[in-house]
C-alpha cells in the first residue's frame, strides 16, 4: 500500500537540517512550515527551500494557527545544556523552550517527533530535565525512544555526539529502534578537505608560531589533520572534532609542512558542510560571510545521520 506523504513542520529550523534528512532520505514529504529567529538561518533556509512559510518565534506560536502536520522536528537551542556553554540548564529561558514543543504537540498530535540536543542534556545536573522531557512526551500521550548518536559511526568522519529523541502515537513494534545500522568509516578527515583552498584560510608564520608557543604543539603530520585548539591536540584518529558555531571556534586543519614551514589554517565554508554531511553544490551557500555560515554548521543536524534516521521513522509511517 502505497504511504502518505509527511507533512512536515521544522521547528528551530536552522538550514533545515530535518527538511534535508527527509530529502536525502528520498522520503515523500511536503514542508508545511518553519519556526526560526535568526536572520541568518532563516536566509539560508529561505534560500534553499523556497516559499515555505516562517511562523517566527516559538514561544508566540499558538498551535490553533499552525496548519496540520504529523511530524514536528526540532533540534531545540542547546547553548545552555552543552558543556561549552555557562550550564545553567533551565535557569536560562533558552532551557524552557522545550515547553513550547510539548505546547504545540499537545494540541497538534503529530505522528511523529524527533528532537535533538547535546549529549550533555542527559548528564549529571541536566538529567533531570532530560527525564522531564521524556516524563512530558509520554504525558501527551507519546512513546519514546532515545539514543546518544555520534556522526562517526554514520559514515561521517565527524565526533558528533548529539541525543536523539524519538516519539510517536503508533505503537512501536518489539525490538524496532530508530537508531540507524552502524557502518564504518570509508573517508576521513584528509578526505573531505578541499584541494585547493584560498590562501586567506592559512595562518601567517608568525600566527602559527604563536599558537606553537602558547600551546605547545608542534605542527608536524603525517597527512592533514585536525588540531583542537582547546584541548591542545591534533587527533590522529582522521576525525574532525565536534563542529561548533564559530563564536566557540578551536578548531584548525594541519597540513604537512612544507620547507620546514608550518602549514596551519581555518577550515572553509564548503568543508564545515561536508563535515556536516552535505554533498558540495547540494546547499547554496552564496551571499553569507564565513561566520555566518560556520555558526549555522556548527548549530546544524547532521543531514547525512539525519536520512537515516528518517529512514528507520519512515518504516513506521
Ligand atoms: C541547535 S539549532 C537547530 C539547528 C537545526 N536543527 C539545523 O539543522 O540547522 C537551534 C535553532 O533554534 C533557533 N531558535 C532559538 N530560539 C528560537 C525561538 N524562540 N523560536 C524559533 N527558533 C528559535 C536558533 O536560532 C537556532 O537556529
Amino acid at each position: 500500500m502505497a504511504k502518505n506523504k509527511l507533512k512536515l513542520f521544522d521547528a528551530f529550523a536552522g538550514y533545515g537540517g530535518a527538511s534535508w534528512g527527509l530529502k536525502k532520505a528520498g522520503i515523500p514529504h511536503e514542508v508545511v512550515g518553519y519556526s526560526e529567529i535568526d536572520k541568518f538561518a532563516i536566509g539560508l533556509y529561505e534560500l534553499n527551500h523556497k516559499g515555505i512559510k516562517n511562523f517566527g518565534d516559538i514561544t508566540k506560536i499558538k498551535p490553533e494557527n499552525l496548519p496540520d502536520f504529523d511530524f514536528f522536528t526540532g533540534g531545540f537551542p542547546c547553548q545552555t545544556f552543552s558543556s561549552i556553554g555557562h550550564g545553567k540548564g533551565e535557569l536560562d529561558p533558552r532551557g524552557t523552550l522545550f515547553y513550547d514543543i510539548i505546547r504545540i504537540c499537545e494540541v497538534k498530535k503529530p505522528k511523529f517527533i524527533l528532537l535533538e540536543n547535546v549529549k550533555g542534556l542527559t548528564t549529571n545536573s541536566h538529567r533531570p530535565t532530560f527525564e522531564k522531557i521524556i516524563k512530558e512526551l509520554k504525558r501527551i500521550g507519546y512513546n519514546v525512544q532515545w539514543k546518544i548518536l555520534n556522526s562517526k559511526d554514520y559514515g561521517i568522519p565527524q565526533n558528533r555526539e548529539r541525543v536523539w529523541i524519538f516519539a510517536t502515537t503508533k505503537e512501536i513494534p518489539l525490538g524496532w529502534h530508530f537508531e540507524p545500522k552502524k557502518e564504518p568509516l570509508k573517508k576521513f578527515f584528509k578526505d573531505l578537505l578541499e584541494e585547493n583552498p584560498d590562501k586567506s584560510y592559512y595562518l601567517k608564520q608568525y600566527q602559527t608560531k604563536r599558537l606553537r608557543e602558547v600551546t605547545g604543539v608542534d605542527f608536524k603530520v603525517k597527512e592533514p589533520s585536525c588540531f583542537d585548539r582547546y584541548n591542545k591536540q591534533i587527533r590522529k584518529d582522521g576525525i574532525c572534532m565536534t563542529i561548533s558555531p564559530s563564536y566557540h571556534n578551536i578548531m584548525r586543519v594541519v597540513e604537512i609542512k612544507t620547507n620546514g614551514h608550518d602549514k596551519v589554517r581555518k577550515m572553509t565554508p564548503k568543508e564545515h558542510y561536508r563535515f556536516m554531511g552535505f554533498e558540495d553544490d547540494e546547499i547554496d551557500l552564496n551571499g553569507f560571510s564565513y561566520s555566518q555560515l560556520c555558526n549555522c554548521a556548527g548549530n546544524g543536524w547532521d543531514v547525512n545521520l539525519v536520512s537515516k534516521i528518517m529512514k528507520k521513522i519512515y518504516e513506521l509511517n
